[in-house]
């Protein structure tokens, strides 16, 4: 088991299998991108598969999601979600993904064993897209959420993140393309995560403004009928429900006390916070020849070692040296 000096147990795996995107998310990284990782360093699809079926196996975890970068960009991802679907006990696989590709993925990708997909989406409009995004990729977006659903992956959600005067008038249009979807909309606060550390608390729009920006249009109830549980998303029925918004106040309202993951980045790095400010090298261990026991061991310590919480608001916080593009969000 996965166990922190609080008492927190991560059951929760988010396994990166790139840093590279196919975006630029004015959020995440600048517009000429950053410095990916060189493919020798990345790990190989059977290590993933190594150190996941030692998390499933050994470790308790009983959820996979893989991220990226975009993880859509890694041929070998249909094998990878196979080959975890057939792991005893068999664990949840989910998606985190810009969509970009997904029109084409989406069914093989239903096929071969993914549960979920989540898929970020900022704007319903093209030109705003191709500002916060640098690329003119809008139609290949909606058209990779449709497919989603199409290929019955449940439920479908979508991530947005709004910034001051770029989308924060599309709260509510989001909202309702999203609801004559079928589809499960988040709004998450921007965290001090991007690769320019060009983040700053006046910029972020708070889930309090989120909240009065949906108010003025929707009825929301706090769902009080599913245990949150550890979700990063605060759930609210829109209108009575059964439809629901969900608000990720990772800054203003964090849920560090509840966490349950740990996150394996692309080079076989285990980090047990986002904001970690250590990394347990597991690639390199691995590729010493250290045993199954061996990375066992090494990975139930990274996790013991795990900070109570984020520290975003201590006066000495230090944005973590990986962007998020390279931790896996
Ligand atoms: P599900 O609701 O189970 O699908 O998971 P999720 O919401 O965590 O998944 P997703 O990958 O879509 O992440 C949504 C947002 O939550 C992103 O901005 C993530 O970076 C953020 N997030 C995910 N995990 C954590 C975490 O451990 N800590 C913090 N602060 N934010 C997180
Ligand atoms: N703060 C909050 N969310 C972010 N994402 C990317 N960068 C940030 C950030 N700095 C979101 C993406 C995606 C999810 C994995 O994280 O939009 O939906
Ligand atoms: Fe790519 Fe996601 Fe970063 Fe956007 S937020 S540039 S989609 S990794």
């Amino acid at each position: 088991m996965l166990r922190d000096s609080f008492g927190r147990v991560a059951t929760d795996l988010r396994v990166s299998l790139t840093d590279k995107c196919n975006l630029r998310c004015t959020y995440c990284m600048p517009p000429e991108g950053l410095d990916w990782l060189p493919n020798a360093k990345l790990l190989t699809a059977d290590e993933i598969v190594r150190l996941v079926t030692i998390g499933v196996e050994r470790l308790g975890i009983t959820e996979v999601r893989y991220t990226g970068g975009e993880p859509l960009l890694r041929r070998e991802l249909p094998e990878i979600v196979a080959r975890t679907a057939a792991l005893r006990p068999r664990p949840q696989i989910s998606l985190t993904t810009n969509g970009i590709g997904l029109a084409r993925l989406a069914a093989p990708l239903a096929q071969t064993g993914l549960d979920r997909v989540n898929v970020s989406l900022d704007t319903l409009d093209p030109g705003t897209f191709k500002r916060l995004a640098h690329r003119d990729r809008h139609d290949d977006v909606i058209a990779g959420l449709a497919a989603a659903h199409d290929a019955g992956l449940r439920p479908v959600k979508v991530n947005a993140v709004l910034m001051r005067g770029v989308n924060d008038h599309e709260a509510v249009p989001l909202l309702r393309f999203c609801l004559e979807q079928g589809y499960e909309l988040r709004f998450i606060e921007q965290m001090p995560l991007d690769a320019q550390h060009g983040w700053s608390r006046d910029g972020m729009v708070t889930a309090d403004e989120i909240l009065g920006l949906l108010s003025d249009a929707f009825d929301l109830t706090p769902d009080d009928l599913e245990e949150r549980g550890s979700a990063p998303a605060e759930r609210f029925l829109v209108d009575g429900g059964p439809a629901r918004v969900g608000v990720i106040g990772s800054v203003t309202r964090p849920f560090c006390g509840a966490c349950d993951r740990v996150r394996l980045t692309a080079d076989g790095q285990v980090r047990n916070c986002l904001f970690a400010r250590e990394e347990s090298d597991l690639k390199t261990a691995m590729r010493a020849g250290a045993s199954d026991d061996e990375l066992t061991e090494r990975w139930i310590a990274a996790v013991a070692g795990k900070r109570a919480g984020h520290g975003i608001d201590d006066p000495s916080f230090l944005q973590p040296s990986r962007p998020m593009s390279a931790i896996g969000g």
